[in-house]
Formats: C-alpha cells, structure tokens, sequence
C-alpha cells in the first residue's frame, strides 16, 4: 500500500526502497518557522544575523538535498551512521530532507561567498518527547581568507576587532588550546595561520554567545559573568574541531559544533586556494531557554494564545496558559523473528497517524524470549493537544490507526 510517488515542495520523487518521508513530515516543509514575522525563531535569527552585519544572510534555501550534499562532499565516512534509513528522511535513494545546514556549505563557497549565515530547516529521525522533534532550524555560519600573507593580515586584523568588541563584555571563557594531538592541524595547513583561523572563530563565537545570553538575556549590565567554554569536538569536514557550551539558568547548555574547514570541502567548492573557519547551532534548545518554551511543540502551534505573546526583535518570557490534560495508551507486541524493528520506526507511526497530539514515546518494557528469539516490547505513547481537550474515543480511534499500521507495515504481534 506504499505510494509509488511522493510530491514536496511542488518536486515529485519516485519512491523505493529508502523512502521514508512521512505525509506528517512533508506538511512541515513549507512552514519556514525562521522566517514567520514575530516568531521567536525568527527573533532569534534576526539577533543572531545582527552579530554578523557584513555577513551575507541566506535564509530560504530548499531543504531537498543529495545525500552527496548531506555527506559525501563534506568527508562522511560510507558507513557512517547519519546516512541510515532509521536516521535520516529520504524522498528516495536520490534525495533526502538535510539532515543540517553544513549540507549548503560547498554550494555556498562555489558561488563566491567569503563570509555567509545560512538558516534553515533541518530533518532527523529521533524520539519524542519535549526537547526532540523530528524538523528544528539550525544557522550555520562561515568565513574563508586567502591563504596567503595578506589573508593572514586580514586574519589579524579581525582578530584584533573581535577582541575589543569583547573587552566591552562581562564574560568568563574556559578554553581549550587551538591544536592538539587529539584536535590535530590538517594536513598542508600551515600551523600559524590556522592557529590564527582558530582564534578568529573563538572570538567571532564568543562574541556572538554574549550578544545571545549576555547582552539580550539580561542586559549587558548582569553582574555576574557569562560563563562559555570550549571543548574539543570531532565532525568529519572540520579539523580542528570544538563544541561551545554556555552557563545559562544554572546548567551547561551544548550550543553549537565549528571547526576550521577540511580543505577537501572548499577544493571541491572550486576554492582552493582559501582557509577558513565554519560553525553551526541548533535555534529551538536555545529559543527554548531565552523565552521559557517548555514544550518544543509550542513552536509549531498556531495557537494565537502563543504567537500573539511575541513581538519580532523582542525577547519575552513564555506565559504559559492551562494545559489540557493528557492521555496515556500503551501497546505491546512481539516483533518478527527476523525484523529490523527500530524504535523511530514506530515514532514515525505514531507522528504520523496523531501528529502534534502526541507529547512523548517512551519504551517501558523491552523483553527477549529465550526460545522463540522474538522480541515483545512495550510503548507507552502520551497524547495531549496544545490547543482543546482531547475525547478518550477519539484518542482510541488514533491508537487503533496506530496498532493497524503496525501490524501492517511490521507484521507486529499485538500480545
Ligand atoms: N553540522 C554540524 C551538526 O549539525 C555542526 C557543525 C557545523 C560542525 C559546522 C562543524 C562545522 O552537528
């Protein structure tokens, strides 16, 4: 009963054996959260593009890529786990959702931009519960110099900028040192000058955290320092790599991934002859602790008593109003002897037959028979909707279309 075409964004794809793209999924992609005036994705994009005033801004990129795009040209590893069915969204083998923003990188480069932010829709297979959705936005943000004397001095220079822009600020920084034998140099760099680079970014960076959770989370004038620290990180197209936490409302909260540039990505940009830096960030944790947005689903809702509580270039604290109560329903089945049963398989189901009316999925039971090799589990799936209260026959039919579909798509057991 699978359709053999799928239709997104006006594309039409013929299906096989990698489609996975769900009807829930596709109804997502036109949304452009980032880009809805007054949204708190979109404040929090227009804040971050105002770090980066001479930087070009894109923001409307289609999320339809190549898993050439998504991996191959950014050094992934053929076996890398990303590329799985379980993980990804794909149209077909073809054409996938992008599963982040560094997927634009080399289209980026080749069209000749030397410094850009781009903000987009991503796509990843995951659980679900207040913190994880399957679409959230990400900016990635990057800048590429000359690798000669001059692109040093420009290095230089910006460096020398940065840091008087952050002797203004109030913040305390734990840093790691740019090269290690762990974060090692690349191959053909030059150590001082992508000692140079590293420094650019950190700056560039830790400018941008006060600007977000100094400056507009509390005004410049808190008296206690904003706390960031840097740790060394891996990703496959970066080398040296780091991840950057930030101190906010007493934990530490993974902001984003960066690292200088495989050289391998900008040759086959067609620009070889440059060296730079690239970061990417994930805007709803962020959005989500600024504006007190308990419930990642509250960013979809077009509920007026959420969007009307913003205002575009404000950040405000979420006023929450009453929840409607919620309705538990478990299901348990054996699997196939032989399945390749995964847990966002049935996550998937459940997005797509209750869409937002689902809150959480949580396994509460996972057991092996010895004899059979069978595997029962159990789901206990949590179903409240943001905006009226739900009706107990209504919520059984859903669970019914849930328990069919995976008798169908799985040839589940239902014990
Ligand atoms: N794309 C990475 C992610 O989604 C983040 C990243 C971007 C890391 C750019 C390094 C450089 O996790």
């Amino acid at each position: 009963q699978a359709p053999s075409h799928l239709e997104i964004l006006g594309q039409r794809f013929s299906a096989d054996d990698y489609t996975n793209i769900t009807p829930a999924i596709i109804s997502k992609t036109n949304k452009q959260l980032h880009l809805k005036p007054n949204h708190p994705l979109s404040t929090l994009r227009g804040l971050i593009e105002s770090a980066y005033p001479d930087f070009t801004h894109a923001s409307s990129l289609s999320p339809l890529v190549t898993p050439f795009q998504n991996f191959d040209e950014l050094s992934f590893a053929a076996d890398h786990p990303g590329r799985a069915v379980t993980d990804s969204y794909y149209a077909n083998r073809n054409m996938m959702l992008r599963t982040h923003t560094s997927a634009h990188e080399v289209e980026m480069f080749r069209k000749g931009e030397t410094k850009w932010l781009l903000t987009a829709d991503v796509y990843r297979r995951d659980e679900i519960d207040a913190s994880h959705y399957p679409v959230f936005h990400q900016v990635e943000g990057a800048r590429i110099f000359d690798q000669t004397p001059n692109g040093m001095k420009e290095v230089e220079e910006s460096n020398e900028y940065l840091s008087s822009l952050l002797s203004k600020s109030n913040i305390l920084i734990e840093d790691v040192p740019h090269i290690s034998e762990a974060n090692p140099v690349q191959p053909g760099h030059d150590p001082l000058f992508s000692a140079a680079l590293c420094q650019n970014l950190k700056l560039s960076l830790n400018h941008l955290m006060w600007k977000v959770f100094g400056e507009a989370a509390r005004g410049s004038s808190g008296s206690e320092p904003l706390k960031v620290r840097w740790i060394e990180a891996f990703f496959p197209f970066t080398s040296p790599s780091y991840e950057v936490e930030v101190f906010f409302q007493g934990k530490w909260l993974e902001i984003l991934g960066s690292g200088i540039i495989r050289q391998a990505t900008l040759d086959t940009a067609g620009v070889q002859d440059k060296v730079g830096w690239a970061f990417g960030l994930g805007l709803e944790r962020i959005a989500m602790v600024l504006y007190s947005v308990p419930d990642i689903r509250l960013f979809w809702s077009e509920d007026p008593r959420f969007l009307g509580q913003f205002e575009q270039g404000k950040i405000q604290t979420f006023k929450p109003y009453s929840k409607y109560p919620s309705c538990f329903k478990d299901v348990s089945f054996w699997t196939p002897q032989a399945s390749a049963f995964h847990e966002n398989d049935f996550c998937d189901i459940v997005r797509d037959t209750a869409g937002d009316l689902v809150e959480g999925v949580q396994r509460i039971d996972s057991f092996l028979h010895p004899k059979t090799n069978r595997t029962s589990l159990c789901y206990r799936v949590n179903y409240r909707s943001m905006d009226r209260s739900l009706s107990n026959e209504e919520i059984n039919h859903v669970q019914n279309q849930v328990v069919d579909r995976l008798k169908a798509q799985f040839g589940v057991e239902i014990r």
